[in-house]
């Protein structure tokens, strides 16, 4: 009676503290300049401010080409009304990545150092990835990491941790659409709060974004560079994205593309450039593959290193007196994290001066739920003992 009670208190206290560690936070961070959580920019919000105008107004548009957002139907791009010529260097059509549209710069779609897993992580931050996040500082692993707006605004705790670990900051949109389909100033808005908010909680600028789904052609391509991002895609997808249960892939099917990627590493499929991989911190099944793999992919590939060491990008921000390591430096890192990338921790960056620290009220939830179930613990037990006993 007793073994079973506890059992049953067990998993009471993983319940409590599985809902725990995703309580959301009381914060001061003010947001009410963004666009709502989790929506699309519009006039509702953000369109028809001073700010948004005055952005709008400042950029050269005729760099954008002239193309006509996408259409959706039932959910997917509609690619069939496509010309199959792919006038418009649309990934979601043929993965193209070498614009056809003049002046714009070809999206990053490939690790360039031979026998290099470039480690990338979309969709973050997310409460429930402290974990996950733990394992990577433990093995001194960095990556880049692609985080959402409405997710950096929801968990400004977990966007300040990732930055103070050293990992690479890019962007992945304010609420994750199919890019293509969305209008010029929705665009702008979905790529521009998203900078905006990982400075304002975070305090750096990112220069780096990438197109939820892949979604990217030349117009929305021309406007990640008015705002000084590149685009950067992937060479290698896990379809991690697609597991079950928020997708519908098997986790033996995600096995089997990890092998297959780990098969690569050792046959020469990578002996003259590396690997971009797509991974995601979607949920605890992905970021469990991720833990899984990783020594697999440690011992196939020479190096495992975040983008902008792959790139030899020193200076992954607007603010240039921020320096993360050179591929070489990357390379040869003493296990130290300490003394690899110098980016500024939440609490000694510029953050300090114009973003309040958010306040957490899981603090509080978790000492009276632990003497809600300490006492429930005692109650139990009691109720046993005196069951079994008399
Ligand atoms: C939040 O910022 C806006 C300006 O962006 C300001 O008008 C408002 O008073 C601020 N709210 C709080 C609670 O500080
Ligand atoms: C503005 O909000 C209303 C109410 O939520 C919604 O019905 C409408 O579609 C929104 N408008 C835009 C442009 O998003
Ligand atoms: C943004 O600028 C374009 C071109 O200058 C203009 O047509 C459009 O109405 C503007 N949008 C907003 C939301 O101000
Ligand atoms: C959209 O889905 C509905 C219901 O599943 C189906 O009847 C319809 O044919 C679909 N339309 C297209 C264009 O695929
Ligand atoms: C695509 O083309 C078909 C046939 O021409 C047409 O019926 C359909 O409406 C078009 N779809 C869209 C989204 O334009
Ligand atoms: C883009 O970078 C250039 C050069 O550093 C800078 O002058 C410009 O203000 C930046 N544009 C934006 C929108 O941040
Ligand atoms: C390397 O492994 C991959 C995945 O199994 C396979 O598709 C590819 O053909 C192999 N290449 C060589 C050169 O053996
Ligand atoms: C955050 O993580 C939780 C738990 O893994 C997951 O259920 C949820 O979908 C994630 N939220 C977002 C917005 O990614
Ligand atoms: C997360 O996934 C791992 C591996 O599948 C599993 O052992 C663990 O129980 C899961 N944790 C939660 C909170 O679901
Ligand atoms: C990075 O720098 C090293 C050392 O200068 C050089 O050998 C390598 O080719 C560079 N890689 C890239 C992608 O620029
Ligand atoms: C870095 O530069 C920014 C301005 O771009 C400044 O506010 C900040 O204090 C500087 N940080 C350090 C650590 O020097
Ligand atoms: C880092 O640690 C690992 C295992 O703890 C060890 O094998 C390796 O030699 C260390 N590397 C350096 C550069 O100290």
């Amino acid at each position: 009676m007793v073994s079973i009670s506890f059992i049953i208190l067990g998993s009471l206290i993983t319940t409590v503290l599985a809902q725990q560690q995703c309580v959301p936070y009381e914060t001061t961070f003010n947001y009410s300049s963004y666009p709502t959580v989790w929506a699309v920019p519009s006039s509702n919000d953000t369109f028809n401010t001073a700010e948004f105008k005055q952005l709008n107004s400042s950029l050269d548009w005729s760099k954008v080409p002239k193309i006509a957002p996408r259409k959706l139907v039932n959910g997917s791009l509609d690619l069939a009304n496509y010309s199959t010529s792919d006038p418009d260097c649309w990934w979601s059509y043929n993965l193209c990545t070498k614009p056809k549209a003049t002046g714009l710069q070809a999206d990053v779609s490939i690790c360039p150092e031979p026998g290099t897993w470039g480690l990338t992580y979309d969709d973050g931050p997310n409460c429930s990835h402290t974990v996950f996040y733990d394992f990577l500082k433990g093995n001194n692993q960095k990556a880049t990491m692609f985080f959402v707006g409405s997710n950096v605004a929801n968990w400004p705790n977990e966007a300040q941790r990732a930055l103070a670990d050293g990992h690479h900051i890019c962007v992945h949109t304010w609420s994750h659409q199919y890019m293509t389909t969305l209008t010029n100033e929705q665009a702008l808005a979905e790529l521009y709060y998203t900078k905006k908010i990982i400075k304002y909680v975070m305090g750096v600028t990112p220069l780096c974004w990438r197109p939820p789904f892949g979604d990217v052609d030349d117009r929305i391509r021309g406007i990640a560079q008015l705002l000084n991002l590149t685009t950067i895609l992937w060479n290698l997808d896990t379809n991690d994205w697609n597991m079950v249960p928020a997708g519908t892939e098997q986790p033996a099917q995600i096995d089997a593309l990890f092998q297959s990627f780990v098969d690569m590493g050792q046959n020469g499929t990578f002996a003259t450039s590396g690997a971009i991989v797509l991974e995601h911190e979607l949920n605890n099944g992905t970021m469990s593959k991720a833990v899984e793999w990783y020594p697999k992919i440690k011992s196939a590939y020479k190096y495992v290193v975040p983008i902008a060491s792959c790139l030899n990008i020193t200076h992954p921000y607007a603010e240039t007196n921020i320096t993360y390591p050179s591929f070489a430096e990357y390379i040869n890192v003493p296990n130290n994290s300490s003394s690899v990338a110098k980016v500024p921790s939440p609490t000694n960056s510029n953050t300090q001066t114009d973003s309040p620290k958010p306040t957490t009220k899981s603090a509080s939830v978790t000492i009276a739920s632990y003497n809600s179930l300490i006492s429930m613990m005692i109650a139990i037990l009691t109720a046993q003992l005196f069951g079994s006993f008399f």
